[in-house]
């Protein structure tokens, strides 16, 4: 067990326990003691076995790696400082109102790039007799429906996420949009396929062509993934 003997009347700050602690005389602190009302931090995951994809530069993969990145530093930190809130009582202060608006945000766009990475990565197109591209003929027609539908979406001005949802409720497939990170989700529905359509996934390599950035996409889209994704 580790131990910090601190002087008399100096002041330790130490955020990385989860909350404020101000502490004055001869005082011992146990990482053991602390460690009880410390949540653990969720862990970004890694995404560097990406680099390579035909049609995103190393450049492009890294400056994404590293906004995803900063999207799980804040959503830990937000968890910290609700939590922190919340035991002290301020559950009816306006901040504590904006940063649990605020949680949704940053939350769905750690989810969302995770979605995103791990449905990228593989060559080859849709195993046409699999049972995704057969929901998304009962869905589209065909799956040539799907993909226009679904390029489509993502060729809609504004920022956000094109999303191929399965209603697990009734088993249908929806194209949807998803506004920033955090408008337009369907309740009760699982993420299937992820395409993120903020300017920063392609204006480093495509600048104003999202076309064909969605081109390159659908060059390296994870198939298996996004098929085993289904319920
Ligand atoms: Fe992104």
């Amino acid at each position: 067990m580790k131990t910090i003997f601190m002087p008399r009347r100096q002041f330790l700050t130490l955020s990385a326990v989860g909350g404020l602690l101000l502490l004055t005389g001869q005082t011992k602190i146990s990482f053991a003691q602390t460690r009880k009302e410390e949540k653990m931090p969720y862990n970004a995951k890694d995404y560097s076995k990406l680099i390579g994809m035909e049609g995103f530069s190393e450049t492009l993969l890294k400056n994404h790696f590293t906004l995803y990145q900063g999207y799980v530093a804040n959503t830990n930190k937000l968890v910290d400082t609700l939590a922190q809130m919340l035991k002290e009582g301020k559950t009816a202060a306006p901040e504590y109102a904006e940063l649990k608006r605020r949680f949704g945000w940053e939350f769905d766009g750690m989810r969302l790039h995770e979605y995103y990475f791990e449905n990228l990565g593989a060559k080859g197109a849709i195993d046409k007799s699999g049972k995704l591209a057969k929901k998304m003929v009962d869905a589209f027609g065909s799956y040539e429906e799907w993909e226009k539908d679904f390029k489509g979406v993502g060729a809609m001005r504004g920022i956000g996420w094109v999303t191929l949802y399965q209603d697990t409720a009734s088993g249908n497939l929806f194209n949807c949009w998803i506004n920033e990170h955090d408008g337009g989700h369907l309740v009760g529905c699982n993420p299937i396929l992820i395409l993120d359509v903020f300017e920063h996934a392609f204006m480093i390599d495509y600048g104003l062509k999202r076309a064909d950035y969605i081109t390159a996409f659908f060059k390296n889209i994870d198939w298996k993934a996004a098929e085993g994704r289904l319920k």
